[in-house]
């Protein structure tokens, strides 16, 4: 945790927000299991292997706007829009102050997976005070599964408390990772380390939505997660939840990870020092 003073209130806050914000998730499920059935449009972003869907700028807009109405106060970072300014900002009549509270939106975590009709996608929601994240939301429509924690409170799925798994032998460690769009860039790198996990651990997993792995780490059903190159919206609100949960998430240089380093490396706290061991050991 950076050397932040955390206001008093600061739990009270978070809570507001995420119990309003859940309010929205039946609609957000609707919206996107409707659109999943006959109405795709996928679009390239970055490159033909980074996709985005009409699912994700409408799922991305509903979020955007039902919180800005709710929290003008707020800032807002979310995956396809960008970073918005709190709307107090914009309208001096309002007398209210801008917030130091910032939502980090993935609107679908998982697009080729949901344009591939697969059901591991997610909708992630964090909530950074001060670009720390102390609340998030995970929710899985399609398994209509929720993932939630606030700093130092825990973490829970459906409102029932989750730990990590109890693995201390990394040869029973069933890992998780992805691969970021720019992998032809670093595909031999890639390559080593997954050689590495292969011959030490049980076995490895690719689900598609890195929000999702961090939850499942949280909940225990996979040991380790580590991915290169994610953006804040990935692992905001998974982050907090795998911490809650009891894991560790560390980056390249084995500090407390933060949204937005390049390597993050989530473990149960047992394999941590072996995992990280493996993992550093295979960068060149
Ligand atoms: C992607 C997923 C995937 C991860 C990619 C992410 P998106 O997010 O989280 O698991 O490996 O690096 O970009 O593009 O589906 O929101
Ligand atoms: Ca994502
Ligand atoms: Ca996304």
């Amino acid at each position: 945790m950076k050397n932040v003073v955390l206001p008093y209130n600061l739990k009270e806050e978070v809570y507001k927000r995420l119990d309003v914000f859940e309010g929205l998730l039946p609609e957000l499920k609707r919206i996107l299991l409707e659109l999943w059935e006959d109405d795709l449009e996928v679009q390239y972003k970055s490159n033909e292997l980074d996709l985005v869907t009409k699912a994700d700028y409408i799922s991305e807009q509903t979020i955007v706007h039902f919180l800005q109405s709710r929290f003008p106060m707020d800032s807002i970072l979310s995956e396809e829009t960008g970073k918005k300014e709190p709307i107090v900002n914009h309208i001096p009549s309002i007398h209210l102050k801008a917030s130091e509270f910032t939502w980090c939106i993935d609107p679908i975590d998982g697009t080729i997976n949901y344009s591939h009709h697969l059901p591991l996608f997610s909708i992630s929601v964090g909530i950074l005070y001060k670009d720390i994240p102390v609340g998030g939301i995970v929710y899985i429509p399609a398994l209509n599964d929720l993932y939630r924690a606030v700093y130092n409170d825990g973490a829970y799925k459906n409102h029932k408390r989750i730990f990590v798994s109890q693995t201390s032998d990394l040869k029973k460690s069933l890992i998780v990772t992805g691969f970021p769009y720019n992998r032809l860039e670093m595909l031999d790198q890639l390559m080593k380390t997954f050689q590495m996990v292969l011959k030490n651990c049980r076995g490895i997993r690719r689900t598609g939505s890195a929000a999702l792995d961090l939850c499942w780490v949280a909940e225990g059903r996979f040991d380790a997660h580590y991915e290169w190159n994610l953006s804040p919206w990935d692992t905001a609100a998974g982050s907090i939840i795998l911490k809650e949960a009891g894991g560790i998430i560390v980056n390249e240089r084995m500090e407390e990870y933060q949204p937005g380093d390049s390597l993050m490396i989530a473990t149960n706290r047992n394999i941590h020092q072996s995992f990280v061991e493996l993992i550093l050991n295979s960068i060149a």
